[in-house]
């Protein structure tokens, strides 16, 4: 679905939530029912726990803080994730990652009750932790591509290359709006549009759940981060943004924030992780009223709620006093990640004194159960260890394909003078420069590979320039410099610019104006008598004023992922631009970022993106 218009846009998101359709105010008429069909066989298992057992079921450690492995059995852990930088010692390769799951899950399968893990990691845009996985547009690139078919698809493809190692839970989508794009997390987002999160949203969870999540290549899927992550406002956050408070009535969280849960609530969802944040002040992961109350009584969510990473540290008194709050606000399983042993002690202290009535322990261990039935762990004639033979469509050209297509459709076209794109493919000598032309992580941006990325070449792929350079006929020449010396006698320059890799907190910025290296290359290749076409990748709209009279064309690229040739094809004009903004591109004249404040001028609107004539 292409290039559609809003209403159309909207209403093929009623579609995709099949059954379950929302009631004007965004609430799920029909509630997920998905996981209480599983009761009766979860109550089964249940009875047979001790509460040693079914604390173990709650408890989620990083695998990097496993004192010993046979923990995992010793205390019948629910879970096991493998967060930012939490790689195999082996290293980052397809084998060491399958090795490491099948390790950690057969360990599980001899506690006492012999049950499965389910084993986290952020496939954020892919299976990025993985060297030679299909890195994808980040979702900020997705959302210009207003393409639920699309990205259902992208999602289906992540998680088998997910199950090639085992690993059976993406802690994905980011359902966040983000409403300042000064925030790190701006990328991890589709838009600032409530309505193209809700339908893309629930085109990810289709995709990683597929029809039924005992598909042997579903994954359980995660909507994060509840709620109003991206609603917060300057200077809450310890380092702007990020995890600050939002400060909004009940009535725009409703609005603005809450379509994302309620959307893929209906869509069945299995996990939702409640955010770091505050809202009015008060720690999601601390608020019954956000995670019982609305959650799971008003919306009907049968799944489970995973803690963000540490996230019950930050709330107010000791460790003990932290855990009770959560858990008895609605929070099943704690990301801990590191305490483990003592988060094991002091819950079942807290349950023993009965400041955790042992109900609030069933229902969590409950909804965990219910959900590892629906995922077909707990049926004994399958195995939960890796499938190696999904290891021969790991990062294959047909998985690459349908990114490099994700790519074309999410790039959006912000100028064109004189028709300059689509360039032509003899048109004599083509000279590129700027830092992310030959810069696969760059172009990756965060989470790929590492945390925070890595600027450099953490993965495999095909970078920008590689792209040019196999785009081109053969009449063609194709010269580079990264800061855009050596361009005389070129007729067309391509600036490939932006920002480095970051991720979370690391991203704040408070203003958002090019670097200087990134005009200076610009201005260098304009001195040597070029028309200059840009190409900007970046996690988020940036200042462009400065360069905007300069360039003769300027194509926002976001954060493309590993496939490269899709930017190529549509400067050649194999494909045509039909990305349009799903952010408010700013002018460097505000005086604040955030959408609705009456400093934040708009340079383009959403839903801008020119085309070729
Ligand atoms: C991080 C992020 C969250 C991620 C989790 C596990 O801090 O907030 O998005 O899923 O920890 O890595």
């Amino acid at each position: 679905m292409m290039n559609v218009s809003r209403r159309h846009f909207v209403a093929a998101g009623a579609a995709a939530l099949g059954a379950a359709f929302l009631m004007e105010d965004g609430r799920a008429a029909v509630a997920a029912g998905r996981f209480s069909q599983y009761d009766k066989q979860a109550r089964g298992i249940l009875a047979q726990m001790s509460l040693a057992e079914k604390i173990g079921q709650m408890t989620q450690p990083d695998k990097n803080y496993l004192k010993n492995p046979d923990d995992v059995a010793n205390y019948s852990l629910g879970s096991v994730l493998s967060g930012g930088d939490s790689d195999p010692k082996s290293g980052n390769d397809l084998i060491s990652w399958t090795d490491m799951y099948d390790g950690y899950q057969e360990r599980a399968l001899h506690s006492r009750l012999h049950i499965p893990l389910v084993y986290g990691v952020d496939a954020v845009h892919g299976h990025n932790n993985v060297i030679g996985a299909v890195i994808f547009p980040h979702n900020i690139g997705l959302g210009c591509a207003r393409n639920p078919e699309l990205v259902e698809k992208a999602a289906r493809i992540t998680s088998e290359e997910v199950r090639a190692t085992g690993i059976n839970w993406a802690f994905a989508p980011c359902v966040a709006v983000p409403q300042d794009i000064r925030w790190g997390r701006t990328y991890e987002g589709f838009s600032q549009d409530p309505d193209i999160v809700k339908t893309l949203g629930v085109a990810a969870v289709k995709g990683l759940q597929r029809a039924s999540l005992d598909d042997p290549l579903a994954v359980l899927a995660c909507s994060k981060h509840y709620i109003a992550d991206g609603g917060t406002k300057w200077g809450s956050g310890k380092t702007g943004l990020d995890q600050g408070d939002a400060e909004v009535d009940e009535t725009t969280l409703r609005r603005i924030f809450l379509p994302g849960y309620t959307a893929t609530i209906a869509a069945g969802v299995g996990s939702i992780m409640p955010s770091y944040s505050t809202w009015n002040g008060v720690r999601c992961s601390a608020s019954k009223k956000l995670l019982t109350d609305l959650l799971k009584n008003e919306l009907g969510f049968e799944g489970f709620l995973i803690s963000d990473y540490g996230a019950l540290n930050q709330l107010p008194g000791t460790y003990k006093q932290q855990i009770q709050t959560s858990i008895n606000a609605g929070m099943d399983m704690v990301m801990v990640p590191d305490k483990y042993v003592e988060f094991i002690d002091l819950l079942r202290e807290l349950a023993t004194e009965g400041s955790v009535p042992v109900s609030r322990i069933d229902d969590a261990v409950l909804r965990i159960l219910r959900v590892k039935i629906a995922m077909g762990l707990m049926d004994r004639k399958r195995s939960p260890l890796a499938d190696r033979s999904l290891h021969r469509t790991f990062g294959s050209p047909e998985h690459r394909a349908v990114a490099r297509d994700c790519v074309r459709q999410s790039l959006v076209l912000l100028k064109n003078e004189g028709n300059l794109l689509p360039l032509s493919k003899s048109a004599g000598r083509i000279h590129v420069s700027g830092k992310t032309a030959d810069n696969m992580g760059n172009q990756c941006g965060g989470w790929t590979i590492f945390w925070q990325g890595k600027t450099g070449e953490p993965t495999i792929g095909t970078t920008i320039l590689t792209a040019i350079r196999s785009a081109i006929g053969s009449g063609m020449k194709v010269t580079f410099s990264e800061d855009g010396s050596n361009a005389m006698g070129a007729k067309i320059g391509i600036a490939v610019i932006g920002e480095k890799p970051y991720a979370e907190m690391f991203g704040d910025r408070s203003e958002l104006r090019l670097d200087n290296e990134d005009v200076g290359v610009i201005a260098r290749m304009k001195s040597q008598g070029l028309r200059v076409v840009v190409v900007l990748v970046s996690g988020r709209p940036l200042v462009i004023d400065e360069i905007l009279p300069h360039a003769d064309a300027v194509v926002a690229a976001w954060l493309p992922g590993s496939e490269g040739d899709g930017v190529a094809d549509v400067l050649f004009g194999a494909n045509k631009p039909t990305g349009k903004l799903s952010f408010s591109w700013p002018k460097g004249a505000s005086t604040s970022f955030h959408i609705g404040d009456s400093g934040y001028r708009t340079l383009f609107n959403p839903g801008y993106g020119l085309a070729y004539s």
